[in-house]
């Protein structure tokens, strides 16, 4: 089944925190602004009641974005909750019985990895995986060969048509943009290879560190948190081919193309680094040696993007919170006005957060009589992110069976390829300042095709300084 409406929606993990963070609030949007009416039936073991249920959504709301009544009642008018241990068929039983004539449930997976498989067998068992649809969450395995064990269950009770895997960032405004950008202007696509681009850089800084989340940040790292998911699909996004045929799976297809052809990364390729006081953050182990900031170094083996060097840097307790791609493009053949350029000065920027912005640096001649020129940037868009959460969106197009936004198994095992080399530990950590752009070896990286361009929030008017550097 991939066509038509979703008649229930069931979520598991429903007193967890990401009900509370993302859930209960996409489901008040999804009722506001697209007329949501079906069975909403939240699952979980905490011995809870129905009315339990609707103070933590209340709650949720007051504290995420805002409590809106009339949304509101109707989404606890709509809802159920099935309290029961996730390996208890009693437990499928009941769910089956709440769903009444629903013939087309769709089912989120808010828990773990580890009970994916224990929740997809009691959804086959008790009847609730027919004509079902099924989202799990990332991350998504833990490593090449636990992924596709993942996907090996999965495949035993639901097709891969109705899986839908989230990664948000596919849900984010600007991500879609970038292919926008690219594939709805002629002039983009001539000069988006080797002989035009110099080097391309990504990066994901966040200024806060890693809180309330320190045991499960201690299990996963900066690699597989964001590296091998949101990263490398953005990367997907801004080095993919054209999309050719018209159906969901045409951009899945390029990207798919471009994340097999990325070569696996080598360990002198990648440096890694820990802020200073993360071992104290509570559920991080004494000695940890997991990494909250990597920089790499990846090749495309492709004739569009073979020997162009492209870099990847994400850290938390960075200076700022902000995440931008640089594509830079190559000095002309020769410097018609022999002036001394900064290399980076003919690139496209954009930025997938905090803002939305696309900006093209050039030169431009400075007034008077010399032929000498300054920095400068285009702003081809700019724009708040006041727009639908990635969430909403997602969760929306789930439940229509629209999965060109999710990520498809091979999508997901051929981002696990890319970074197996690298996890667990085989690089040395090298400990940072907070506040500072990581450690000193991760400049070292980039050395001759550098130096990094640090993302700028907001700052349209000193971008060109900031190329200068
Ligand atoms: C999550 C990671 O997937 O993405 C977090 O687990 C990270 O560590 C977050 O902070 C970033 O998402 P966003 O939408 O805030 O950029």
């Amino acid at each position: 089944m991939s066509n038509g409406m979703s008649d229930a929606f069931v979520f598991f993990g429903a007193t967890g925190d990401l009900a509370y963070k993302q859930i209960f609030p996409s489901l008040q949007d999804l009722i506001r602004d697209e007329g949501f009416s079906l069975p909403i039936i939240g699952v979980a073991k905490a011995g809870w009641n129905l009315d339990q249920l609707k103070a933590r959504a209340k709650d949720s709301l007051e504290n995420n974005g805002g409590l809106e009544q009339a949304a509101f009642e109707k989404l606890v008018s709509l809802l159920h909750y099935v309290d029961g241990d996730y390996a208890d068929a009693a437990t499928f039983t009941e769910l089956r019985k709440q769903l009444g004539d629903a013939k087309a449930p769709l089912h989120y997976l808010a828990v773990p990895p580890s009970l994916f498989g224990t929740v997809a067998e009691g959804l086959a068992k008790s009847g609730c995986a027919t004509n079902a649809r099924i989202v799990v969450e990332k991350p998504f395995g833990h490593n090449l060969p636990s992924a596709q064990e993942l996907n090996r269950t999965l495949h035993r009770f639901f097709p891969e048509e109705n899986i839908y895997r989230i990664d948000h960032y596919l849900g984010k405004e600007p991500v879609q943009n970038i292919l926008y950008t690219r594939f709805a202007n002629p002039i983009f696509e001539p000069i988006w290879n080797r002989e035009y681009v110099r080097s391309i850089q990504i990066t994901m800084a966040e200024s806060f560190g890693v809180s309330d989340r320190g045991r499960f940040y201690d299990e996963t790292g900066a690699i597989r948190d964001v590296v091998q998911n949101h990263m490398l699909q953005v990367l997907g996004n801004l080095t993919m081919a054209p999309p050719t045929g018209e159906d969901h799976d045409a951009e899945r297809d390029q990207k798919a193309a471009l994340l097999k052809a990325v070569v696996p990364l080598k360990p002198e390729d990648v440096v890694r680094g820990q802020y200073k006081g993360y071992k104290q953050v509570p559920g991080v182990a004494p000695g940890s040696t997991v990494e909250t900031f990597v920089a790499m170094k990846l090749h495309i083996d492709s004739w569009r993007w073979a020997g162009v060097p492209i870099y990847i840097r994400a850290g938390k307790v960075m200076p700022v919170t902000c995440m931008e791609a640089i594509v830079e493009f190559k000095r002309p053949p020769r410097e018609t006005f022999h002036e001394i350029v900064p290399r980076q000065s003919s690139h496209l920027r954009m930025q997938v957060g905090p803002d939305i912005s696309i900006d093209l640096g050039v030169r431009v001649k400075v007034p008077g009589e010399r032929m000498v020129g300054q920095d400068v940037e285009l702003r081809l868009k700019s724009q708040a992110v006041d727009v639908m959460p990635p969430y909403q969106r997602l969760l929306g197009d789930a439940m229509r069976g629209n999965g060109e936004l999710f990520a498809r198994q091979d999508l997901v095992e051929a981002q696990w390829r890319i970074v197996q080399p690298i996890l667990d530990n085989v690089t040395p950590v090298y400990q940072y300042e907070p506040g500072t752009w990581g450690p000193d070896e991760a400049v070292q990286l980039i050395a001759q095709d550098g130096p990094w361009i640090d993302p700028q929030p907001s700052s349209a008017d000193n971008r060109s300084q900031a190329a200068a550097k």
